[in-house]
């Protein structure tokens, strides 16, 4: 028996993704983004990003395939982001790889998008095998989730998750604040360079010491979010100007500093030496030099699979799959839907 070629979807947000897997071999991994025709609104327009889906999808497999090297017919097994993300995102995925299971009389695996960016870290060539238990923390511009992961297949538990905006979403809207260009992940991180972090000291959410006494690890970024926003308006009401670097500094060290403390908190009380890291915000410098330095003042192993697997993707999706059949796992039916709150 060979390791299962398996085709993974993945429209849960404004990338199309097609990822192709042997195993626990990356072949290919292609992505079709949106990005661009969402940047005038500052943010992902839901049936914008359907409607681009449905575009992308055929191009998209077909270089994957290419790519791969192998056809249609060589695909063992089709997976899909079921959920959770934008609803009319996912249906297309869905309904896409239900066509493709049925047509080629293959399984179709359902996962989770969350299980999905834990997934990515078995495609990294260079690393060891991914030891258990270990905590995941993703963050992006749909979601901030903190995960116990004790085993990939069979147990990830869901620690906390923010309770508003995501991470991403709040560098979004700051640096619209700011009247920098969307994405703001980016701009930010380039504005902030030049910043001094500890120009303003902005609030950091739900991050008291009696927050994770009581084992919550919940994330909140609106009130950071609001407290940038009256800093500035403040500053311009006053006829002076925003000095953007340290607004950007200050406000990045904020989510770092939550990011970082929570994750680590709930690595020391769960009693859990390793951390895992995912999502696109990951291509944040100083939350990756904070969190490798932090955790290693723990004695916490940090794991960061390369970007390309940490931004959404559908080799990750693939991934899970390849890891669900591996272990035995059944396949789904064709009676799922997509479901926008799907929990891990
Ligand atoms: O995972 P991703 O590519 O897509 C989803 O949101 O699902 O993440 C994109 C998010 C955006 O909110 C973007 O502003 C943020 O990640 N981001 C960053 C950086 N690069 C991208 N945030 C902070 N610093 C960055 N360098
Ligand atoms: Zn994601």
């Amino acid at each position: 028996r060979h390791d299962p070629l398996v085709l993974g979807i993945e429209t849960s947000c404004d990338e199309t993704g097609i990822g192709i897997v042997r195993g626990r071999t990356l072949l290919s991994n292609t992505i079709a983004s949106s990005m661009d025709e969402h940047a005038r609104y500052g943010g992902v327009v839901p049936e914008v990003a359907a409607r681009a889906h449905l575009e992308a999808l055929q191009p998209a497999i077909e270089a994957a395939l290419a790519e791969a090297q192998v056809s249609l017919a060589d695909v063992d097994a089709v997976a899909v982001t079921s959920g959770p993300g934008l609803a009319g995102a996912l249906m297309v995925g869905v309904g896409a790889a239900k066509a493709l299971a049925v047509s080629l009389d293959r399984p179709l695996y359902a996962v989770n998008h969350l299980v999905g960016h834990i997934a990515a870290d078995i495609l990294d060539a260079g690393a060891p095998p991914l030891e258990y238990p270990t905590v995941a923390l993703l963050v992006s511009g749909g979601h901030t989730s903190l995960l116990l992961v004790r085993d990939l297949t069979t147990d990830v538990e869901l620690l906390g998750e923010t309770v508003d905006d995501a991470a991403g979403e709040a560098f979004d809207k700051v640096a619209r604040l700011l009247r920098l260009p969307y994405p703001g992940g980016p701009e930010i991180d380039r504005a902030a360079a030049t910043g001094d972090p500890t120009a303003i000291r902005f609030p950091r959410g739900l991050s008291r010491a009696s927050d994770m006494a009581a084992h919550r690890y919940d994330f909140s970024f609106s009130g950071l979010k609001t407290a940038v926003a009256r800093w500035t308006e403040q500053t311009r009401a006053a006829g002076q100007e925003v000095p953007v670097a340290d607004v950007a500094a200050s406000f990045r060290e904020a989510v770092v500093d939550v990011l970082v403390t929570k994750a680590l908190a709930a690595c020391e009380a769960y009693g859990v030496p390793r951390l895992l890291l995912g999502g696109g915000v990951i291509a944040n410098r100083r939350l990756r030099d904070v969190a490798l330095e932090r955790a290693g003042a723990a004695g916490v192993a940090v794991r960061i699979p390369p970007l390309s697997l940490c931004t959404d993707n559908g080799a990750m999706i693939a991934a899970l799959a390849s890891e669900l059949i591996m272990s035995g796992r059944r396949p789904s039916t064709l009676a799922f839907g997509a479901d926008s709150t799907l929990p891990v």
